[in-house]
């Protein structure tokens, strides 16, 4: 029975318009996926299906949710009522509100999760159809990914975090304190940190969210009737992995809040947003690169969404179109070719990996680089070297994958402040993400601060930047 809901209700959103809506955009998540997918080795994305298949058959029982009659426009709208939320930035995933059900696509790893209200201990999965059952609202959850931290507390829903793994690494304070309290237990996940089988969990969880780029087998994560892959880390653009406040607010019934923030943060943003300010200011180059110590490589990231951040905070890109993205260090060639191309820009901000983040500096980056004349490369000679790695917290996690995937606006006014350096206007702006480690700025070990909200578990506001549309440059 519970198998032909699960037809009936994909069916009906595949039949859809609004689905309809962002299966047309599928392709270019697609593009947008491949070009990342270098970059985090996750399974191979699924194809949509264009055009989307024949309407459902009829219902087979009259109690089940009612068919669409034809194509409306609002899918969740009841009569008279506002649908619950709807995805804006085509952001990689779909909401679907009906009734009493929701159905919500990962269109990442083309995966469904179907949530029920009233419907007891029906939690399952039919994997057949890569569909999970979930109630609605869920009343607890765990997480194996620390992209999720920054909306759960945009939400107030930290309450239902009933544990986290052992491993698990996370950078806000007031959720760094409710683990070292023991408010929020750790609890064993089986040996491997990969290894997500529910069942090697001595307690269970209604849901736990991962993120599928961080499981090194393909699919193992999907392949739990818990998992629900929550990938706003992937996505393409600042606003879309913002957006993903409502995929997780679907699951707690929080969708009018998920909306109230998101709104907040992207008119925020594009207050921000200085792409086409400064027409009469030369715009400054800027790159994020990073450097493999296995491979001994250098590589300039094109990841749409840090260009997308550069664009919007005035800064010009390199031509990634023309231009390889490797450089092995230890041919000849590749070194002079990453120099001529390095050495062409303002600002470069350096995404290695590093386990000890307190011993790395420029010396690091000049040796990997092989760079003996510093007096070629002006991002070295006007100390404009970054790291994303200024809040650091449990386990070295990075609250650049919580709070700078939650507020975009943060970041977009924090790279404003890298690339058009401070006035001196008495507006003094503290960044939030980034330090400058070539004038051997040094990070801020979040674990250690305090949480600025008594209610630890209560909702925090996202942060609104004092914004004139007026140009600062
Ligand atoms: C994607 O999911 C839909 C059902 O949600 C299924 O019909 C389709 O075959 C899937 N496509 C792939 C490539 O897995
Ligand atoms: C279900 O997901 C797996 C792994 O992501 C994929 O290989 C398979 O094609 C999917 N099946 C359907 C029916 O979408
Ligand atoms: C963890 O796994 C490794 C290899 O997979 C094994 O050698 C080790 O004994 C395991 N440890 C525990 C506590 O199960
Ligand atoms: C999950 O754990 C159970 C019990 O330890 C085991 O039998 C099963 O094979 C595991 N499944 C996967 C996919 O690892
Ligand atoms: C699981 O929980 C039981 C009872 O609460 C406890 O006795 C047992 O030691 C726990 N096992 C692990 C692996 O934590
Ligand atoms: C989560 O909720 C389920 C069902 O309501 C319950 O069985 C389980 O024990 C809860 N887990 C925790 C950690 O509270
Ligand atoms: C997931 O589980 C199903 C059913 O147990 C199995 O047929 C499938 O091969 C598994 N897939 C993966 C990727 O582990
Ligand atoms: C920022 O503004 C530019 C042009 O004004 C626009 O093209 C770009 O899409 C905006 N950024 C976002 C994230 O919407
Ligand atoms: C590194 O720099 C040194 C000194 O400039 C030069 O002799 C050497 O060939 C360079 N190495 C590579 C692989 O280019
Ligand atoms: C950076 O350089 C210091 C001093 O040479 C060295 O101890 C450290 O291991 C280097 N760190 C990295 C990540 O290369
Ligand atoms: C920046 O941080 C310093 C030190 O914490 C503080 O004294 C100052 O008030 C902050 N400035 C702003 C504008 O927040
Ligand atoms: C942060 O502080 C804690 C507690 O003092 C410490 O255990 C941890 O190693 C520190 N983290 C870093 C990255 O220095």
């Amino acid at each position: 029975m519970l198998q032909i809901l699960c037809l009936f209700i994909v069916f009906m959103c595949f039949w859809h318009e609004s689905c309809s809506y962002h299966y047309s955009n599928g392709h270019d998540i697609f593009k947008s996926f491949k070009t990342k997918a270098k970059k985090y080795h996750p399974p191979p994305p699924a194809h949509r299906m264009y055009p989307p298949p024949p309407p459902p058959p009829a219902p087979a029982n009259p109690s089940q949710p009612p068919a669409p009659t034809g194509r409306t426009k609002s899918p969740s709208t009841k009569p008279g009522q506002a649908p619950l939320a709807v995805v804006e930035s085509e952001a990689a995933f779909t909401l679907y509100h009906g009734r009493n059900f929701k159905v919500i696509q990962n269109l990442f790893y083309n995966f469904t999760y179907l949530l029920l209200q009233q419907v007891g201990d029906s939690i399952g999965k039919d994997w057949d159809l890569n569909i999970s059952v979930f109630p609605d609202p869920l009343t607890n959850f765990t997480l194996d990914t620390s992209s999720a931290v920054g909306f759960l507390e945009l939400l107030g829903c930290v309450g239902k975090l009933k544990g986290v793994p052992v491993s698990f690494g996370v950078a806000s304070p007031c959720i760094s304190q409710l683990i070292l309290q023991g408010t929020i237990p750790t609890v064993e996940l089986d040996n491997s940190s990969v290894d997500l089988n529910a069942t090697s969990l001595n307690v269970t969880f209604e849901a736990l969210f991962g993120s599928s780029t961080n499981v090194q087998l393909p699919g193992r994560g999907q392949n739990q009737s818990n998992y629900v892959s929550f990938d706003s880390s992937i996505d393409r653009g600042p606003l879309q992995r913002a957006e993903w406040i409502k995929f997780l607010a679907s699951f707690v019934d929080m969708e009018q809040r998920a909306n109230i923030v998101y709104d907040k943060i992207q008119s925020n943003y594009q207050c921000l947003n200085a792409s086409g300010k400064g027409n009469n200011v030369s715009k400054p180059l800027v790159a994020w690169a990073s450097y493999s110590m296995d491979l001994g490589v250098w590589t300039f990231s094109n990841d749409p969404y840090k260009l997308q951040l550069n664009l919007d905070a005035g800064g010009l890109n390199l031509d990634y179109a023309n231009l390889s993205v490797f450089f092995n260090m230890s041919i000849e060639a590749n070194v002079e070719d990453f120099h001529t191309i390095a050495s062409t820009l303002d600002v470069m901000i350096d995404e290695t990996y590093i386990p000890d983040p307190s011993g790395y500096t420029w010396d690091n980056l000049t040796t990997s680089a092989n760079i003996t004349d510093k007096s070629a490369f002006p991002f070295l000679v006007h100390k404009r070297l970054w790291r994303h790695d200024k809040r650091i917290g449990i386990n070295n996690a990075l609250d650049w994958m919580e709070g700078a995937n939650a507020q975009p606006q943060v970041v977009l006014r924090d790279l404003i402040e890298v690339l058009y350096p401070p006035l001196n206007d008495g507006r003094g702006y503290n960044i939030t993400y980034f330090r400058n480690i070539a004038i051997g700025e040094s990070f801020v070990n979040t674990t250690t601060s305090e949480c600025p909200r008594v209610d630890m578990t209560s909702a925090l506001e996202p942060t609104i930047i004092p914004c004139t549309n007026q140009s600062r440059f």
